[in-house]
């Protein structure tokens, strides 16, 4: 669904939250973001708004990446997607904090800031106190001009289109995507190989109808979140990869249901948590079919024996066993990319749940669009 900007200027589009609208137009979404910045041939991405040459992008030691609430969470899956492609050692920090710990600036750290309106005052400080000291800084921005774009030395457009709905969905899987990118590029300057390259952006180009297939999922999601949105407190769990979609997901239940949901790394949750499992706190679980998953089924267990009502976003393959668990199977692509397709059901959870209680989904208490005051 490729929505006419103009659409967006007051109100609900065809009747829908525009929340609504921006989880539906994420394939194409997606598909902009991409367009024409793969390379077949040689196996990569092409990104010339980095302004960066191929000697200079091997020179990258470290790459450090800011930005706030969602758009943190997102820049995690950016660190995972940087480590794993190009094996240059990657960390996200919230830009709210940044400066105030005396940040070290490193010249042969890349630093990225990340903001769907590029007008949040904390990542723009960021960007700020980084330039200052001598740092280069490039930005994965969807508001063209913004004071980010404009304050960084390079970057990538995310090309979402304009995302009104406070809460952040069509902006966040275009950043993955924009992350995807640099990973790809900064890769294949190193050790990343062909092959691995070319798996990389065939897995790329299949994801916008693999969204699309997520999205269709709709009514299952919907069916799931009624019975969340009855619990007061709940738990949001997964492993590595696993874990900033699990956080993005508590996220956006928190902002929209209002319910107080948690995020959590399933190995830790034998350390503390469990002890608040019971049949009133429910769990929604990322288990990708990867190293990890028989792991997490254990975890699962546990969680089930104690009463725990679970939902389990997952993939075909994974044998969830006798586990009594409400299901939501999402199509595989390469298990870097897996992610960005945990995280669209999780959206739709999110947005039944509220519509569920009543709540205004495109404007959440307390909440604005964009941050611009400290
Ligand atoms: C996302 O659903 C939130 N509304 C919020 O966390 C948001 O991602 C954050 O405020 C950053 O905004 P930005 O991307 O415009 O910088």
């Amino acid at each position: 669904v490729d929505v006419d900007p103009s659409a967006y200027e007051h109100g609900l589009v065809d009747g829908r939250p525009r929340m609504y609208t921006e989880m539906l137009e994420q394939p194409a979404s997606v598909e902009r973001a991409l367009r024409g910045r793969l390379d077949e041939r040689f196996a990569t991405a092409h990104l010339g708004g980095l302004e960066m040459d191929a000697r200079e992008l091997r020179a990258v030691r470290r790459v450090k990446i800011l930005g706030c609430g969602s758009a943190y969470y997102v820049g995690q899956m950016g660190a995972s997607l940087i480590e794993e492609l190009a094996r240059v050692p990657a960390d996200a920090e919230p830009a709210s904090e940044f400066r105030y710990r005396s940040p070290v600036i490193e010249p042969d750290t890349l630093y990225v800031a990340v903001s769907q309106s590029g007008e949040t005052i904390d990542t723009l400080l960021a960007v700020e106190e980084i330039r200052r000291k001598g740092g280069r800084v490039i930005g994965l921005v969807n508001v063209v001009g913004s004071a980010i774009a404009r304050a960084c030395d390079g970057g990538i457009y995310l090309h979402a289109g304009p995302e009104i709905a406070v809460a952040s969905t069509k902006a966040l899987t275009t950043m993955f995507v924009g992350f995807a990118l640099l990973a790809l590029q900064l890769g294949r300057v190193r050790d990343l190989s062909v092959a691995d390259g070319r798996r990389l952006v065939a897995g790329l180009q299949d994801l916008p109808a693999q969204i699309e297939q997520v999205l269709e999922g709709e009514e299952r999601i919907a069916q799931a979140a009624k019975a969340l949105a009855a619990a007061e407190s709940l738990f949001f769990v997964g492993r590595v990869r696993g874990y900033p979609v699990a956080r993005e997901g508590a996220q956006k239940f928190k902002e929209i249901s209002y319910r107080h949901a948690e995020a959590y790394q399933m190995s830790e949750l034998k350390h503390g948590p469990l002890a608040l499992i019971s049949p009133e706190v429910p769990t929604v679980a990322i288990v990708p079919d990867d190293e990890l998953t028989d792991r997490n089924v254990a975890a699962l267990h546990e969680i089930a024996a104690r009463g725990g009502p679970l939902v389990v976003v997952t993939h075909p393959d994974v044998d969830l066993g006798e586990l009594r668990a409400e299901r939501i199977d999402v199509p595989r692509n390469e298990r870097e990319l897996d992610p960005l397709l945990l995280t669209v059901p999780l959206q739709l959870l999110a947005y039944h749940a509220a519509l569920t209680l009543g709540h205004d989904v495109d404007k959440p208490r307390n909440l604005a669009k964009s941050v611009t005051v400290e």
